[in-house]
């Protein structure tokens, strides 16, 4: 293992492995999730969802419904309050996406049409599914493909376009030339615990208590869009049972604050597992044509990535695939493309590593085709295209250790000894393969406060508006607070999860962890300058404020990534297109690791993930209707035990230059270069090149049949 191993602090509680601070509440039951606390008078909604994808509501049929029992009252566009919802939340962009029952237009199957809430969940659930809901249906449009007329350039969260040299003049010049398309279909997060909020006004403030990614981001959207002072809306998240991206602003805490204020008391809104299909956002599927120019020793003259994506006509989400190449290979002439189609499907939205997960499964994938062309093994082909500087920006990289990650990763894995040639390595009846992939996300901070205390007791209080989305980022911070005040883990106390706490970044953009903790050691910097006037701490204890705004802002401009190097052992049935794969490795430059327990559950679960990318998951979207065939976890497939093998996660030593604690950040890069990994694996294992996940094994069959690529 070659964990970091700074001796920057007394204790040397950073880069040592901590069980959650939180594991026992979480397993013995004590831990309650957002669904499971319990309010006086609760009364409980249920969302009715559109069975169009397109046209407007004619009726809604309430009277039949207000008479079932316990039924309180049916929310729909005819009698619910109006809502701002052009407002610009905290990411800059109006997002209507959450804003229902403001019109009678159905712009998607699985669009919320109603709120029926009643006594009891029991109670709303029957007269929600008994509410009769009248359409207008109009001619829909749900089908993605590569020659879609309606497709345009867009910039969503970063430029749509850059571009350099003479693209077509490079290319034509040169001695090897890769031109393929990669598709991903459209994949969905699902996080284990539904998305679920009650909200509440107490006191003249509202309070709603969820499940989310950063409360203060969900209570400014909320204030904005109800048009309320931002002091008077409080939002808490305690314990939250998975993220990946889909717990922001959805649907779910918008009308249950609706209820609330007409009601008049405690209403909780539940979504169901069918329901976050339609309503907790996803991966757009993508197409994306990749042309790559070489010289003969397979140095790229000409890197071209263009890239479709999907959105809704409620909300211009980008899945901006092509932006991985901007980071990772230089060439004489490169360009880059994001474009998206609006179609009438649910708004996607971020979605673990998004752009960078789909983008470097086509990349890395015809990486590995041009290393074969040229004959250069994939890893040396990475280092012959390793740039000096940002290949679109000509920044300089904060630090930069890719080739690092692929020795090491070649050394443990046993690189050396393969066989560039495919199809050779049998047992028995599978045909195995390795292959190999690189990763990088970007590594980033933003500005937050935190507030520390110093107690009487000799403890230490700290309140940061952090959300821990199962990373273990409420341990990681303990052991930061450790380090920084110098005293052992158990004597800090971190609470999370409260928007009045102040402004923090969110569980996202793999910034969380990265972005406390900048804001934690500060508040113990200056705490222990207080500390040392020894006046003694009074019975209320001692507390101190930081704000990392200005330090942050202060950062210079950089290319700022972690990176890595995917491995993969795949074994193939060529007789029943059965993919299993035997085994992986990833190794990461991520930073100085916080706590390398929690960062290997990480990092593996994105490979994991990776997997899943690879081989099982697929949302199928039924023209005809416009719906998902199988919205469920039986009739979407995502990794079962019994398809992950030995998946090992270590990291080389790569704190960052620039961050008070050398953190990077490692939520998403563990998923980066996963499934590519494996689809070069597969390449290697049967000679053919699969470019449309999953690698499901009617493609791995008909794919042998046809002697070539896959369809
Ligand atoms: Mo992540 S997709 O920024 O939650």
């Amino acid at each position: 293992m070659t964990t970091t191993t700074q001796a920057t602090a007394v204790t040397g509680a950073v880069g040592t492995a901590h069980t959650r601070v939180e594991g026992r509440d979480k397993v013995t039951g004590a831990a309650r999730y957002a669904g499971e606390i319990p309010f006086d008078e609760l009364a409980h909604g249920w969302m009715v969802l559109s069975t169009v994808a397109r046209g407007r509501i004619r009726s809604v049929e309430t009277s039949a419904v207000l008479r079932m029992p316990g039924v309180l009252t049916v929310l729909h566009h005819g009698n619910a309050p109006r809502v701002d919802s052009d407002y610009v939340g905290m990411l800059g962009t109006p997002d209507p996406t959450a804003a229902v029952f403001q019109h009678e237009r159905v712009p998607h199957m699985g669009w919320p049409v109603a709120l029926v809430v009643a006594e009891t969940s029991e109670q709303a659930r029957e007269a929600a599914e008994a509410l009769v809901v009248h359409y207008e249906e109009e001619p829909h449009d749900v089908t993605f493909s590569a020659g879609h007329p309606d497709a345009y350039q867009v910039d969503g969260f970063m430029p749509a376009v850059t571009e350099k040299g003479d693209l077509e003049a490079e290319l034509a010049a040169s001695a090897l030339v890769v031109d393929a398309e990669y598709t991903t279909p459209e994949e969905h997060h699902n996080p284990m615990e539904p998305h679920a909020a009650t909200a509440l006004w107490d006191g003249g403030r509202l309070e709603v208590v969820d499940s989310n990614q950063g409360t203060a981001w969900v209570a400014s959207e909320i204030a904005n869009m109800f048009s309320l002072d931002p002091a008077s809306v409080r939002v808490r998240s305690e314990h939250v049972g998975g993220g990946f991206g889909s717990k922001g602003l959805r649907a779910h805490q918008v009308a249950a604050v609706m209820a609330a204020t007409g009601l008049r008391r405690p209403v909780r809104v539940v979504m169901t597992r069918r329901q976050m299909f339609s309503l907790a956002g996803y991966r757009s599927p993508t197409t994306q044509r990749i042309r790559l120019g070489a010289r003969a020793d397979g140095r790229l003259r000409a890197l071209d990535h263009s890239s479709l994506s999907l959105t809704s006509t409620v909300h211009e989400f980008v899945e901006p695939s092509a932006g991985v190449a901007r980071v990772m290979y230089d060439a004489d002439a490169h360009h880059t493309a994001n474009r998206v189609v609006r179609l009438d499907v649910p708004t996607p939205t971020w979605m673990r590593a998004p752009g960078e997960a789909p983008g470097s499964f086509a990349v890395e994938a015809a990486l590995d085709e041009l290393a074969e062309k040229c004959g250069i093994d994939p890893i040396e082909l990475r280092v012959r295209n390793e740039p000096e500087t940002g290949p679109v920006s000509g920044l300089p990289f904060s630090s930069r250790n890719l080739l690092a990650c692929f020795r090491e990763g070649a050394r443990r894995f046993g690189w050396a000894d393969r066989d560039p040639r495919p199809g050779l390595r049998r047992d028995g009846r599978w045909l195995l393969g390795t292959g190999t992939a690189a990763a990088s996300f970007g590594a980033g901070a933003g500005p937050s406060t935190a507030a520390m205390t110093a107690e009487a007791d000799g403890t230490f209080t700290v309140r940061i508006n952090a959300a821990d989305i199962g990373t273990g980022a409420r341990t990681a911070l303990t052991l930061v607070a450790a380090d920084a005040l110098e005293v052992a883990p158990d004597r800090v106390q971190v609470r999370i999860g409260d928007s009045d706490f102040g402004p923090a970044w969110i569980a996202g953009g793999s910034m969380g962890t990265r972005s406390w903790a900048w804001a934690v050691t500060a508040a113990a910097g200056e705490l222990r300058e207080r500390l040392a006037l020894n006046t003694g701490i009074p019975p209320e204890g001692i507390t101190v404020r930081s704000d990392t705004t200005a330090a942050i802002g202060a950062l210079a401009q950089k290319e700022r990534h972690s990176f890595g190097a995917q491995f993969a052992e795949v074994a193939v049935d060529p007789a029943t297109g059965e993919v299993r794969v035997r085994r992986m490795l990833g190794i990461f430059a991520a930073g100085r690791i916080v706590n390398p327990l929690t960062a290997r559950g990480q990092l593996v679960g994105g490979m994991i993930w990776g997997i899943s990318m690879a081989l099982h998951e697929e949302a199928v979207r039924d023209r005809a209707s416009g719906g998902h065939y199988g919205a469920d976890l039986a009739g979407y497939h995502v990794a079962a035990h019994a398809d992950v093998p030995l998946v090992e996660a270590d990291w080389v030593d790569d704190p960052d230059p620039d961050d008070p604690v050398g953190i990077k950040g490692i939520g998403e890069i563990g998923i980066v270069g996963a499934a590519a990994a494996i689809a070069n694996a597969v390449w290697h294992a049967t000679g053919v090149r699969h470019r449309h996940l999953p690698i499901r094994p009617d493609r791995v069959l008909s794919a042998n049949s046809a002697g070539g690529s896959s369809a």
